[in-house]
């Protein structure tokens, strides 16, 4: 990734340097909205929202966590005696997870997962909405087989997303309607993250609701556990292999 590309990375160093800083999602119907980003990314614990912190009790084993950000998760869980890797797109994200301590930590994208040994993990963390890093329902699939191939029998994902349906907001709903009219889910958001002069390339983030994230299991080997609800359209699914 060309270093001005690394939006989230920035963002993150800023963020671990300064305590400052902010992140703009970009849509591609010119939606802007400034998240609460990197705050976020840095945050303990005992500030999570209670369904992340619910979501905690299902880890077990070797764990992935893919775009881990600034380690947040992965450094609550090898602070548990945990063995977990974190993974991300971003060498400045991936630096900062290690000066803040996390043994293993490598730049990666989830397209490249596969590159792992097989049964390499128990548990996979797709979690502050990362579900969305899927991108659209074929390329779920797709990863999702190369997940199976890379984790052992009674493994789990524990992956979050927002059910896009839950607003009222016209802007979105008018977005839903340009997405059906061009072959697209409705959650399936075009995006790319600003921060200062920093900006990604567009990506696909796929956000689902949870009818919509079982269809797209469906025939991958994988099925939902459980749902973790919040207080608002975010939710947790824990996903497990077939019997
Ligand atoms: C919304 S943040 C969530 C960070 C972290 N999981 C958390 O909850 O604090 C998304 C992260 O995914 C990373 N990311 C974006 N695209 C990615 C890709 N294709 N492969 C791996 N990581 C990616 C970004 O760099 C960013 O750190």
């Amino acid at each position: 990734m060309k270093p001005e590309k690394d939006a989230y990375g920035q963002e993150i160093w800023t963020y671990f340097n300064r305590r400052a800083g902010f992140e703009i999602v970009e849509r591609d119907d010119g939606y802007f909205h400034v998240t609460s980003g990197p705050r976020i990314y840095f945050s303990e614990f005992e500030e999570w929202p209670d369904h992340e912190k619910k979501a905690m009790e299902f880890v077990k084993g070797r764990v992935l966590d893919i775009g881990c950000g600034a380690g947040r998760h992965s450094l609550y869980l090898q602070k548990r005696g945990f063995d977990v890797i974190g993974i991300d797109n971003s060498p400045l994200a991936i630096k900062v997870c290690k000066l803040r301590g996390l043994k293993k930590a490598k730049v990666m994208s989830i397209d490249e997962i596969g590159e792992f040994p097989p049964h390499s993990f128990d548990t996979v963390l797709m979690l502050g909405n990362n579900f969305g890093l899927f991108g659209s329902p074929k390329k779920a699939k797709e990863l999702l087989e190369k997940l199976y191939e890379i984790t052992t029998s009674k493994a789990l994902i524990i992956a979050e997303s927002r059910d896009p349906y839950k607003t009222d907001n016209p802007a979105h709903l008018e977005y839903h309607e340009f997405n059906r009219k061009r072959g697209r889910m409705p959650g399936q958001v075009r995006i790319r993250v600003r921060f200062e002069k920093y900006v990604t390339e567009w990506f696909d983030y796929l956000l689902v609701s949870k009818d919509e994230m079982k269809e797209i299991l469906e025939g991958t080997g994988w099925e939902i556990k459980r749902f973790i609800d919040s207080s608002n359209a975010q939710y947790i699914a824990v996903i497990q292999k077939h019997a």
